[in-house]
């Protein structure tokens, strides 16, 4: 039995940098994916090949040990010690994979990969569990194997999302609810900086750190002890001003303000109030630039040109920061005036032409028997 996963990327519409404070966050598949087939093996190898970089790769089941490489395989071995890793049975597989996404770009691509493996995987081997607690496999791979502690948002949107709908996720619940995207004359751009944000891990890792320090001296000062900024107010954190260290004040009243930001974004967008939308997007925006500092120029270039344009109801960046890509919520008769914008006034600002994309809410991931 051959089989073919297919998984969506995803953008995030607000809701940054909350996922690993227990917050809420609202992302969306897109159009873009990553397309896997595989089919088992009796022996215990895991044969890979990646068909847009034209490379192979070999692994054993039996010799996965988390953290110890930086190959570009590590996101399937990772998601196969996972899965073994919770006791579940595999025997080895050829893989083969390739997509559109583009990498390094902050569309979730690794998470893609990861869904469309852990997805396989499990039809191929006949295991017994539930999408969400694979979407969490995923990204134990991800934290654990590959050594990027990322937050659950990614893996949880390319395996649960569905179309026309965006998905809100309770990160400290690890519930979700679809939520209707009633875009009908609206589209989402998607315009990529195209500065790359491999090398950003670091950034982000630091991120978090700083999030975890913040909480720990609010506790400390205020005796209270909360699990995470999720149960942090912005009375506490107006308070904590007087002794936290600024750049840490600056972290914490952002992931409270964006915390607020979702609820708000998610009736905004059933009252089909765009006016409403675009406003959080753009307060995100602000706050990701100035408290939370993970803009860019060019993301605020971006940002600020697709604002000018006549039908955009806001901008903001999406995903990590660092780079990656921007989101514009545009009326649809609007897209070619934002994309001539962005091309005529970005050219000889930008280090490389911005690529623009246009995306509708997609669905999760499905598998399917091909042979
Ligand atoms: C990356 C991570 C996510 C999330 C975002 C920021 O995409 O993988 O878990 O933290 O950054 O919102």
């Amino acid at each position: 039995m051959r089989v073919q996963a297919d998984a969506p990327g995803r953008i995030n519409l607000i809701g940054e940098h909350t996922d690993y404070n227990r917050g809420w966050v609202l992302p969306i598949g897109i159009a873009m994916g990553i397309s896997l087939t595989a089919a088992l093996r009796r022996d215990n190898l895991v044969k890979v090949y990646a068909r847009d970089l034209k490379k192979e790769a070999v692994f054993s089941l039996s010799e996965l040990s988390p953290g110890n490489g930086h190959n570009w395989w590590d996101y399937l071995a990772g998601v196969c010690w996972a899965l073994l890793d919770e006791g579940f049975e595999l025997s080895g597989a050829d893989i083969s994979f390739g997509g559109d996404i583009p990498i390094g770009a902050g569309l979730s691509s690794s998470a893609a990969l990861e869904v469309a493996a852990a997805a396989a995987l499990v039809r191929l081997n006949s295991l017994d569990i539930d999408k969400k607690k694979l979407a969490l496999l995923c990204q134990k791979a991800e934290n654990r194997y590959v050594g990027v502690q990322c937050g659950v948002m990614d893996q949880y949107a390319s395996m649960l999302c569905k179309r026309n709908h965006a998905l809100l996720i309770d990160c400290r619940s690890l519930d979700y609810e679809h939520v209707p995207l009633k875009l009908s004359q609206q589209a989402l751009a998607i315009i990529d900086s195209r500065v790359n944000r491999s090398l950003a891990g670091s950034d982000y890792n630091r991120r978090r750190e700083e999030c975890r320090e913040a909480l720990a001296l609010i506790n400390e000062h205020s005796g209270v002890k909360r699990q995470s900024l999720r149960e942090v107010t912005l009375q506490d954190v107006e308070q904590a001003r007087f002794f936290l260290p600024e750049e840490l004040y600056l972290r914490s009243l952002f992931v409270v303000e964006e915390n607020q930001r979702v609820p708000a974004m998610v009736r905004a967008l059933r009252a089909g109030d765009l006016a409403g939308a675009g406003r959080l997007m753009n307060e995100s925006h602000t706050g990701l630039r100035d408290l939370y500092k993970v803009s860019c120029r060019e993301l605020d270039l971006l940002a600020e040109l697709s604002r000018g344009t006549p039908g955009v109801w806001g901008a903001r960046l999406t995903g990590a920061g660092f780079g990656g890509c921007i989101i514009a919520l545009v009326q649809k008769e609007n897209l070619p005036d934002l994309q001539r914008r962005i091309m005529e006034e970005t050219s000889g600002l930008l280090e490389k032409e911005p690529c623009f994309y246009t995306t509708s809410a997609a669905g999760g991931c499905v598998v399917k028997i091909i042979t």
